[in-house]
C-alpha cells in the first residue's frame, strides 16, 4: 500500500469507526427513549367468580384441572413502545405449555389458552420486552409463573387464614387484606378487586399487584396507572371494582357445571 491509500484507509477505518460508535450510542439513546416504564401490574383472577362478569354463560368454561388461582396478566404500565413486530409461536413456548395450561388457562369457550397468552404477548408482553429477562415471549411467560409461584393466594388465604371459597359464609376486606398482607405487603402495593353477582352480592375475583421494574413490591406510578387492558368484565352486573370495605364478601367455590351461578 502506497501512503496514499493508507492513509485514505486509515481515515475511512476512522470515520467507519465513528459511524459505528455512533449509532451504537444512537441505538442505546432509543432503546431509553423506549423503555421509560417504572411499574408492572400482575394480575390474578378467582376462576370460582370469573364468569360471573361475562353476560353470557355458554362463553365461560372451568377446565376441571383448574383449581386455584390463575395469571390474568402482567402489563407494563405507561408504556411507549410494544414491538408489534415480535410474533409469538406455540412452539416458543412449548416447555412451558404444561404450566401454562395449567395456571394461566383461557376461561372462555371461544378462546384457546395459546390464543390467550398470544394475546397477551401482543398487547403488553411485547410492551415489556426492552427489559433484560423479559426480553422474549419465553422470558416473559417464564417470569409470569415465577411470580404466580411466589404470589401464592391459595396458599395465604386457604391454608394460612382459614379464608376458603364457600356459598354460605362471607368475609370482610379486612380479613382478606390481612391474610394477603404476607405476601403483599401494604394495602397500597395491591387492589383486591370484587364483582357483583346477579344477587347483588360482592364477590373475591381479582388482585391486582403493582411491581416496580426490578420486581420488587409498591411500585407507585405518580400520574395515575396509565392505560389498562379493557376490563373482562362488562356486564351484566358490574365490572370488577375494589372490594367494599363495609360489606359482606363473597368467595365463592368453583362450579365447572355452573360457572356462572356457582352459588344460586
Ligand atoms: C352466547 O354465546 C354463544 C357462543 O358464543 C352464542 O352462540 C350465543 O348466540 C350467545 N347468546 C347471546 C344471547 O348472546
Ligand atoms: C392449590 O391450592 C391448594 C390450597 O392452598 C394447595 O394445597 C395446592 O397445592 C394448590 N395447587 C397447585 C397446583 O398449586
Ligand atoms: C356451606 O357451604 C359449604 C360449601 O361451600 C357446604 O359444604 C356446607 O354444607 C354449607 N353449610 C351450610 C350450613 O349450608
Ligand atoms: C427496585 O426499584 C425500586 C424503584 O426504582 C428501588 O426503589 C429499589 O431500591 C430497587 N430494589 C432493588 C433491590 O434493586
Ligand atoms: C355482552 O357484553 C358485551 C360487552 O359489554 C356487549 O357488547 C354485548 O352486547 C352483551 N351481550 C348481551 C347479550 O347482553
Amino acid at each position: 500500500m502506497d501512503m496514499l491509500s493508507q492513509a485514505l484507509y486509515l481515515v475511512a477505518f476512522q470515520i467507519g469507526l465513528t459511524l459505528t460508535v455512533k449509532s451504537d450510542h444512537q441505538r442505546d439513546k432509543q432503546q431509553t427513549k423506549f423503555c421509560t416504564w417504572k411499574c408492572l401490574t400482575f394480575a390474578l383472577q378467582w376462576p370460582g367468580s370469573f364468569c360471573l362478569g361475562l353476560n353470557n354463560s355458554t362463553e365461560c368454561r372451568i377446565p376441571s384441572n383448574i383449581k386455584n388461582w390463575t395469571i390474568h396478566g402482567l402489563w407494563p404500565l405507561k408504556v411507549q413502545h410494544c414491538c408489534q413486530c415480535w410474533p409469538i409461536f406455540h412452539s416458543d413456548l412449548k416447555e412451558l405449555d404444561p404450566e401454562l395450561n395449567q395456571f394461566w388457562p383461557s376461561l372462555l369457550k371461544t378462546q384457546s389458552s395459546f390464543n390467550f397468552w398470544k394475546d397477551e404477548w401482543v398487547k403488553h408482553g411485547s410492551c415489556a420486552a426492552c427489559v433484560e429477562g423479559i426480553n422474549s415471549p419465553a422470558r416473559y411467560f417464564q417470569l409470569c409463573l415465577i411470580l404466580r409461584r411466589h404470589f401464592d393466594i391459595d396458599r395465604a388465604l386457604s391454608a394460612d387464614a382459614g379464608i376458603k371459597p364457600s356459598c354460605n359464609q362471607s368475609y370482610q376486606l379486612d380479613d382478606i387484606s390481612g391474610a394477603l398482607a404476607p405476601i403483599t405487603g401494604n394495602d397500597q402495593n395491591a387492589e383486591i378487586q370484587c364483582i357483583k353477582d346477579e344477587k347483588g352480592r360482592e364477590v373475591l375475583v381479582q388482585l391486582k399487584i403493582l411491581l416496580s421494574r426490578n420486581l420488587t413490591l409498591g411500585c407507585h406510578p405518580k400520574e395515575g396507572r396509565g392505560a389498562e387492558p379493557e376490563p373482562v368484565w362488562q356486564g351484566p352486573n358490574s365490572p370488577a371494582h375494589p372490594c367494599p370495605q363495609k360489606s359482606a364478601i363473597f368467595y365463592f367455590p368453583i362450579s365447572y357445571e355452573h360457572p356462572r351461578q356457582p352459588c344460586d
